[in-house]
């Protein structure tokens, strides 16, 4: 709105200069719209969105608080998934009902919530964000929530680094630990197919079925389809459950329980 509202009484010097400079005006034009682009896009908007949340909701009111998030991304670009894909994965988490879900690619603590309001009371969230203060500002929102830290944990890194280490942040107590039976991707979808081959080799996929839902963000899609065509190669332990266009859902099971 306020781009037209500046460039309107700036009309006929841009006609201007349009026709004498036409290439360099072009670039300009191009090089503004990339860097409003990155403005609404980067981390401008984690910190708006936190903000408005964060001064708009109930706080302790989980409802109150997804509600926020889309009332936000109604008017603004966001990186939350929203709610269609929200009662997508909603239906999986009720069905699954998960006891350790590990979430790759935190963005503003929205997922987050919607997962953590629905795991059992003992039931624990491991959510891995890279960019820091994308995940300060998420994990104030879980708080925010009312959730506490035995129910979640943030790890700021990349989902590779936090893989490597998630052995000890599962289960610092058990000698056994059974791994996630639900794991959610949502960062840069190249890492999605890496990230599930470490996380079985490190074990941390529940034996006895985990769901892996993969989020599909339009711009994005190249990633996904290599995975895709990874796991139905991999018929002995992965299964595509259900496949919507924007969350596929898939099953592994290495042990058949009776
Ligand atoms: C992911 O989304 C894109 C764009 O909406 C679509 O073209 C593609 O088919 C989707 N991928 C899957 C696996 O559904």
């Amino acid at each position: 709105m306020w781009l037209i509202a500046v460039a309107v009484p700036l009309l006929p010097t841009i006609i201007l200069l349009s026709s004498r400079y036409r290439v360099k005006v072009a670039t300009l034009c191009r090089q503004a719209v990339a860097w409003a682009l990155k403005l609404v896009r980067g981390k401008v908007c984690v910190r708006r969105t936190h903000a408005f949340v964060f001064s708009q909701c109930t706080h302790g009111k989980v409802d109150s608080i997804l509600e926020t998030f889309d009332l936000y991304a109604k008017t603004h670009p966001s990186l939350c998934i929203g709610p269609e894909i929200g009662e997508a994965l909603d239906e999986v988490v009720r069905r699954v009902s998960p006891s350790r879900v590990l979430e790759l690619g935190m963005h503003c603590g929205y997922t987050s919530v919607r997962l953590l309001r629905l795991l059992p009371p003992a039931g624990r969230l491991i959510t891995v964000e890279l960019d820091p203060l994308t995940a300060e500002l998420g994990e104030e929102i879980i708080l925010v929530a009312g959730f506490k830290h035995s129910q979640f944990q943030v790890l700021t890194s990349s989902s590779a680094e936090a893989i490597s280490t998630l052995h000890l942040n599962i289960e610092p107590n058990s000698q056994t630990s059974e791994g996630f039976s639900l794991v959610l991707m949502d960062h840069d979808p190249q890492q999605y197919l890496p990230d599930l081959l470490a996380l079985e080799r490190e074990e941390l996929l529940c034996p006895s079925g985990c769901s892996v839902l993969l989020i599909n963000r339009s711009q994005r899609a190249e990633g996904l389809r290599e995975t895709l065509d990874h796991i139905r190669a991999r018929a002995d332990f992965y299964f595509v459950k259900t496949e919507l266009q924007f969350m596929v859902e898939v099953f592994y099971q290495r042990e058949i329980t009776v």
